[in-house]
């Protein structure tokens, strides 16, 4: 009987890992979605604390070890959570994906017997658990070190991309090979099959740019659910099988997404073609020997030219984020619109440098979430906007996404800006972004430039609308 209540504890904790999944999609509902799926976690370690029985009856047992693990579980996290700075949160996201993947490594290490040579499915159960536990781990503590600034550089061995397949061969052999043939020593097998995906791991992760990590943690992140729901396999238990591949799924459409947003193949960023990226500063804009004409203006014109217009779309990039100033953009969007400007942010899928850069940052400044527009709904109202205030963004307004089949961002989506009447670009220098290449929107007629540190420049546009 126990048994029926546990399974309908591990239905209601689906259900409400999928209402706090679906809630997650939107800023508005995403803290209820997180609490809703966090809740359901609670309801299913408890159910499985108090209601689990083996085939031979009995419980889950060892309850002061579990309590111990638990105990120093919540400490950990709740203060690495209370604690993590917003622009720490992709670092921290790749410490937890690693230690998903290294609970399913232990499951699998833990879980294989001799027992098992011979019962097809089972074994690979468990092999394809360790395996695939133990490369998100040692990927993910090598993503971690990049992100945290422990590792900056981008280890590139000779033939990495041939070292790396004939590993990734060698690992996929050795398990079918230990499933098919009855091997006597099969325990030590299992620790070179360890050992080697410890190493692919960490192979795998260390060649690829800072600036693509995103996309890996992404990758990696929906590799900890299918080794959680291998691992739930192993268990026969539902809830981490459901909970494991709803994780994967959510990683994978993530990391497609993201790839689509870029407009680049998930292989290239894997095989980095310009996974060395972070290209802040990697190139001047409009270097190809014509003489262009670069129009800068300043803190009070561009203030004015805001203030006595009827809307201004801002766009927020990467360098927002590099120059926190999304306290001092809210602050300045407020005082616009308390002089009847029509304010709104245009966001682009991949500003910035992680999935939702952008909404996270200008949430974290308490911006209404109706001001954030998407692309695919701002685009249309360019045409008919005043100004168009660019803030450290720059791949995301390039418009030879639209018009050089040349350029390696050709086919991108990106913010339509040139339709507005007139564009303010906030940023240092006239150096390049990310993609490392030039942007004709510089020198573009209707746009002036307003150089300087984006906290800067806009702590101005606020003192001369005070001053006005
Ligand atoms: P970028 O194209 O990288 O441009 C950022 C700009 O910010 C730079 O040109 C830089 O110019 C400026 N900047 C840096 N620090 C600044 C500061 N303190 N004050 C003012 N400006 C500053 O950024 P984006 O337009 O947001 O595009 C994102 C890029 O990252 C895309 O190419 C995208 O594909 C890529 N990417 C995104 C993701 C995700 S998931 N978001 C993942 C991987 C890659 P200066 O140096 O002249 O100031």
């Amino acid at each position: 009987m126990t048994g029926h209540y546990l399974e309908i504890a591990y239905l209601i904790a689906v259900v409400l890992f999928m209402m706090g999944l679906k809630k997650l999609g939107h800023p508005q509902t995403a803290r209820t979605g997180n609490m809703q799926a966090g809740i359901g976690m609670g309801i299913a370690i408890i159910a499985t604390l108090l209601l689990y029985k083996n085939s031979d009856g009995a419980g889950i047992g060892n309850y002061a070890w579990i309590a111990g693990g638990i105990l120093i579980g919540c400490i950990v996290g709740w203060f690495a959570a209370k604690k993590v700075a917003m622009t720490a949160m992709p670092q921290m996201v790749s410490l937890f994906n690693g230690m998903g993947g290294a609970c399913s490594a232990f499951i699998g290490l833990v879980e294989f017997g001799p027992a098992m040579s011979g019962s097809l499915l089972p074994y690979a159960t468990v092999l394809s658990c360790l395996v695939v536990g133990t490369l998100t781990f040692s990927g993910s503590m090598i993503a971690f070190a990049k992100l945290n600034g422990n590792l900056n550089k981008d280890i590139r061995l000779p033939f990495y991309n041939i070292l790396n397949t004939l590993i990734m061969i060698t690992l996929a052999g050795l398990t079918v090979c230990l499933l098919l043939h009855n091997i006597e020593d099969a325990r030590m097998w299992i620790y070179i099959l360890f050992g080697l995906s410890l190493v692919y791991g960490i192979l795998f992760v260390i060649p690829i740019g800072g600036a693509d990590m995103p996309v890996v943690i992404s990758l990696l992140n929906s590799l900890s659910g299918i080794a959680a729901a291998l691992a739930g396999f192993i268990y026969g238990n539902n809830v981490m099988i459901i909970g494991g591949i709803l994780v994967g799924a959510s990683g994978t459409i993530l990391t497609i997404a993201m790839c689509e947003g870029m407009n680049r193949p998930l292989t290239n960023v894997i095989f980095g073609a310009f996974g060395a990226g972070g290209g802040d500063g990697g190139g001047a804009a409009g270097t190809d020997g014509a003489t262009k004409i670069v129009r800068e203006t300043n803190a009070s014109d561009a203030a004015v030219m805001m203030n006595y217009s009827q809307s201004v779309v801002m766009v927020p990039g990467y360098g927002l984020a590099v120059a926190q100033a999304q306290h001092i953009m809210a602050e300045f969007q407020h005082m616009l619109e308390a002089n009847g400007v029509d304010v709104k942010y245009a966001i682009h899928p991949v500003a910035g440098r992680m999935p939702g850069h952008m909404n996270v940052l200008l949430a974290e400044a308490n911006v209404e979430y109706d001001k954030l527009v998407e692309m695919d709904d701002i685009n249309p109202k360019f045409p008919t906007t005043d100004v168009v205030l660019i803030v450290g963004a720059n791949d995301v307004v390039n418009p030879a996404a639209n018009t050089d089949p040349d350029s390696p961002i050709y086919g991108m989506p990106i913010l339509e800006v040139e339709q507005a009447a007139k564009i303010i670009i906030v940023k240092r220098s006239m150096s390049a972004g990310y993609a490392g290449i030039d942007n004709e929107l510089f020198f573009h007629e209707k746009t002036s430039m307003l150089f300087g540190d984006a906290k800067k420049v806009i702590t101005d546009l606020v003192s001369e609308l005070k001053n006005m």
